[in-house]
This record gives structure tokens, sequence and C-alpha cells, in this order.
């Protein structure tokens, strides 16, 4: 019986759906524990792809799929994602998903606030995903957001959006600029929403909790990545919610006793969308190689990701930061084809060198990224089925990542489809 943690070891966009719905196959309960709709996770099946953004990406295997406290959630897409699910076949009614009490809303002027600061920093815009998270985690920590539990008690939603709306509109209006949002559209909307979305809201932590006590394995699905954690990330550019493992406890309302192993999702290269510093980035052709070949367009936004080599620093910092028990390598295929393949090992800052991720962002903008350079392959990988079946150069770099890091590799992804995958250690066997 093993419960486990799935996390992004860099900035987002590793691959987190694709090997949750992997192992979603071995798992009886999928959690989400932090972020929102600003994720873009893609599972690929039999041919067809499928994004979610709030739902766990264990739906597709028919799994229970909970959606923890510390989510912040936007009920109306989390309804047109139900909707969309729905007209694909996939169960999820209910008995399916269940939503906690306690995770807060996502409320109009969420979104408009977002955006309106955003356009407001004009060149030092975060390149947030304009979905109203960093605002409705504002809200949670200043003791004035509204939770699911509380939207579902007409009375109490009227009394506290009466209470909030009146700032909050202040605030767009005189502040930003924007146009204050319709209390009594907002009213209207969301009394609608919480009439759909009732028979889906429950106690959380009691559901973990029941599923553990009868013998079932739950995975926690992370999003975005280590590096865009509010507390340990490139601050300020950053997501708004605890990225790291730790927070699948309090973000699902469950011990750290609970928790048998922690796998870092890690992208064969680095990719990044969105502004901030991002030593190993590649300005050149190999980067615009890894760009279409990886098709690195984000999947909330569509945003060009940004694209560059291997990072030690960022990995060995996700080892740590997370407890990583385990490494699940993807997109290895995107590297075939080059002649050579460099690892970042170390930065060089002015005449330090360093192996430690720093804190100040001044600093991690000035450094340069200190390269290893092994043998590329020019084979195709996407049908290996067996790490025997890669070539020797690809097994060669497998091999370098895991004595750096110092933690095995459990998974390597080698296409987007469900399998193409080489499953070397399942952390639920
Ligand atoms: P997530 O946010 O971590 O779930 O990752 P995204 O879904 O935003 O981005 C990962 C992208 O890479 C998606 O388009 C996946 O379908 C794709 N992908 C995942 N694993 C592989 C892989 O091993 N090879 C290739 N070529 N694509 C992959
Ligand atoms: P998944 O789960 C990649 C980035 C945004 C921006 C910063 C802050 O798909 O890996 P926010 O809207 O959260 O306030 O934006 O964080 N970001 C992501 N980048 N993948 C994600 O999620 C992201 N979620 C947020 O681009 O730089
Ligand atoms: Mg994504």
């Amino acid at each position: 019986m093993a419960n486990i943690v799935i996390i992004g070891s860099q900035w987002g966009d590793e691959g987190k759906g694709k090997i949750v719905d992997l192992l979603a196959e071995y798992a009886d309960v999928v959690v989400r524990f932090q972020g929102g709709n600003n994720a873009g996770h893609t599972m690929v099946v039999k041919g067809e792809q499928v994004i979610s953004h709030l739902v766990p990406s264990g739906i597709l295997q028919g799994k229970t799929c909970i959606i923890g406290n510390g989510v912040v959630v936007d009920p109306e897409v989390l309804l047109q994602e139900i909707d969309y699910l729905t007209a694909k076949g996939v169960a999820c009614g209910p008995d399916k998903l269940m939503v906690s009490e306690r995770a807060q809303l996502i409320m109009p002027y969420h979104k408009q606030i977002d955006i309106g600061r955003e356009k407001r920093k004009g060149q030092q815009k975060i390149g947030t995903t304009g979905r109203g998270i960093g605002p409705a985690y504002e809200d949670k920590a200043a003791r004035q957001g509204i939770r699911c539990a509380d939207l579902i008690d007409a009375p109490l939603f009227k009394e506290t959006l009466e209470t909030v709306i009146g700032e909050k509109n202040f605030y767009l209006k005189e502040f930003l600029g924007e146009e204050p949002v319709d209390p009594a559209q907002v009213h209207a909307d969301y009394s609608d929403f919480a009439r759909r979305l009732a028979p889906y809201v429950k106690n959380v932590s009691v559901e973990v909790h029941e599923a553990m006590r009868q013998g079932k394995q739950v995975m926690f699905e992370g999003a975005q990545g280590t590096h865009l954690d509010i507390d340990h990330g490139t601050y300020p550019f950053v997501t708004s919610s605890n990225t790291v493992s730790g927070n699948a406890c309090s973000g699902a309302g469950v011990g750290p006793t609970c928790i048998d192993g922690v796998i870092g999702i890690v992208k064969a290269y680095t990719t990044r969308v969105g502004a901030g510093p991002f030593p190993a980035e590649l300005f050149d052709e190999v980067g615009g190689y890894m760009q279409s070949k990886g098709a690195e367009f984000g999947a909330t936004t569509g945003r060009k990701r940004r694209c560059g080599w291997l990072d030690m620093v960022v990995l060995n910092n996700a080892v740590r930061l997370n407890g990583l028990t385990g490494l699940a390598i993807t997109k290895l295929d995107v590297l075939g084809g080059l002649d050579e393949i460099k690892i970042c090992t170390a930065y060089r800052y002015r005449d330090t060198r360093l192996e430690t991720f720093p804190t100040s962002i001044r600093v991690l903008t000035e450094c340069e990224p200190e390269y290893e350079t092994l043998p590329g392959w020019k084979e195709d990988i996407t049908a290996a089925q067996r790490l025997e079946q890669l070539p020797q150069n690809a097994r060669n770099y497998l091999s370098r990542i895991e004595a750096l890091a110092g933690t095995p590799i459990q998974i390597v992804s080698v296409g987007p489809q469900r399998d193409q995958t080489i499953l070397l250690n399942n952390p639920f066997a």
C-alpha cells in the first residue's frame, strides 16, 4: 500500500498530467492539492488529447478524483470542464469527483484584478495566466475569501459577497482604472453555479482518510513546479501557492505520516512560461529545436515556452525541497537528433561557482550556466518500451542525471501517449 505525491521539479509543464494519468491505473484516488486553473495538464490516450485544468488527471482512468482545500476553484471553469469531460464520455458525476468544502473560490473580481495589475505593471509584469489565482489566494490570507461551503449556503454567500465586493470595485475602478463588476450579476451567476456544484462539495479530509483506512492507494497531483513555489521559487516570478510536496498534506487535509513517496517529474530539458530568470535558457537554434520538436506551447494560455538545457542546480534544489524518492524523466524523445546534449551542473556568479540555487533574483539573473557535454543520439526512441531499447547515448544521459541527482529514475517517458512510457519501478507496487 502506498500514497504517493507527484510534483513538478522545474517551472511547470514537465508532463505531470501524462504521468499522473499513467500511474492512476494503480491508484484508487487522485487529489489535487494546490493551484487552480492556471494549470494545464495534458493526457493523450489512444491518440486523443484531453487537457484538464482543475479536474485531477486520474479521471480518464475512472478513479475517484478530489479537488482539495488548497486549490482555488473557479466554479465556472470547473463546471465547463465537467461538461467537456461528460461530452467525451468520461464519467465525472459526484460519485467520481469531489470538491473540498474548504476550497476557496475564484471570483470575477479576482480575474479582473489579476489582468488589470499585469497591464499596469507593463514591462515588469509577471506574465501570470490571468486566471485570478494570485488575488484569490490573497483574499484567503486576508480572511475575506469565499469557500465552496460558503457558496452553497445561500444567505451566507449573499452576505459575504456584499461585504467584500465594495472594496474590490473601489480598487478596480479607482486604482486600476478597470471596469467594476456588477454585484447582482455575480450573485446571480454564482447562485447558479452553487446549485450545480452542491452535490460535489464534500469534507475532503474525511473522504481521503476513509479511503486510506480502507487500504486504498492515494496519489496527490501537484500543479506548476517547484521553482514557481511562493516560498521556494524565483520570487516574485512565481505563482501564489506552495507547489512543493509538503503542501500535499495541508492542501488535502492529511498528515505527513500518510505519505510514502514523492516522485519529481523532470522534463529532459527545461522550459518556462511567463517572465522571470532562467539561467540555462537558450536563445539559439537548439532552443528553437526543443521548442518546435517538443511543441512547447502553454496548455493554458497557448504562449510559447522558453527552452534550455537540463539544469541540475534546479533539479537538485527540487530533490531537497520535495524530499524526492524517485524521478520521472519526460520528453526524452525530443532531444533525439541533436549532436550533443548539455547538462548545466553549476552556475558561475562573478568569481564564484554556485551549486545551490540562489535566493536573490538579481544574483540569479547574473548567473551563467556551466555545462558538461554528452554525445547525443539520432534514433527515434518513441517506440521504446524497455531501457535496453534506448540508444547507448540516451541511456548514458539518464545515468548521468541519476548520478548527479542522487535519486533513482523510476519512469522514462518517450512520447505524449500513455503507452509511450518505460516504467522501471512502479511507485505503487
Ligand atoms: P503538465 O502541466 O506538467 O501536466 O504538462 P503539460 O501538459 O502542460 O505539458 C507537457 C506536454 O508534453 C504535453 O503536451 C504532453 O502531451 C507532452 N508530453 C508529455 N510527455 C511527453 C513525452 O515524453 N514526449 C513528448 N514528445 N511529449 C510529451
Ligand atoms: P502546470 O500545472 C507553467 C506561471 C505563469 C506565470 C506564473 C504566475 O500546467 O505545470 P499565475 O497565473 O499562477 O499567477 O502565474 O506562474 N504558471 C505556470 N507555468 N505551468 C503551470 O502549470 C503554470 N501555472 C502558472 O506562466 O509565470
Ligand atoms: Mg501544464
